[in-house]
């Protein structure tokens, strides 16, 4: 029990860059898209006015500098850039599916960034397979109840 508790804290205190990374961009209020606006064959934007240039900014030193304080300023630098790559390929699979930016992919919309940050930072930091787990399986109700309360904030147009 107590090592399973260990494991459960130490993987969030690993995973924490890459949450704030995640959850800053939205605040940003940003209008210059990562695509320029443009779109692929299919019609649809390559990523969506979701991805904004503004909103990596943020993201990307809100989870370097929470990491940096805490004294690991490298992982937390690719925990944070990871996330934001992850978050960036589940809004491109999202377009080549027809899924309108803003419209929900569950799972996908949930652990897109994980799977982001722990592949950026595996180089520097071999998490163990268990901790990988761990982080998979209880981000997706963690996410959704942080926006959920962002939506009750207003910072967010929907509950997801
Ligand atoms: N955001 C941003 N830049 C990023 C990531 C997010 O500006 N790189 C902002 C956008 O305003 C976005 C909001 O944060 O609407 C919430 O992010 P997310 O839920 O990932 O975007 P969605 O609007 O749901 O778009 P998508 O369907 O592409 O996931
Ligand atoms: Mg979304």
């Amino acid at each position: 029990m107590n090592d399973l508790l260990m494991m459960a804290f130490w993987s969030f205190v690993l995973i924490f860059p890459a949450f704030v990374a995640n959850s800053v961009p939205v605040l940003a209020r940003g209008k210059r898209p990562v695509d320029f606006g443009r779109s692929l064959w299919d019609g649809n934007r390559i990523l969506g006015d979701g991805k904004t240039f503004e909103g990596l900014a943020v993201g990307l030193i809100a989870g370097t500098a929470v990491g940096a304080l805490a004294g690991y300023p490298l992982q937390s630098f690719l925990l944070a850039l990871g996330a934001l790559v992850g978050d960036m390929t589940g809004a491109f699979i999202k377009r080549r599916l027809g899924i309108a930016r803003g419209k929900p992919a569950p799972v996908l919309d949930q652990i897109d960034f994980v799977i982001g940050a722990l592949a950026f930072v595996y180089p520097v930091y071999p998490f163990a397979p268990e901790q990988a787990a761990f982080l998979v399986v209880v981000t997706p109700p963690i996410h959704l109840i942080a926006n959920i309360g962002a939506y009750l904030l207003k910072l967010k147009p929907h509950p997801w």
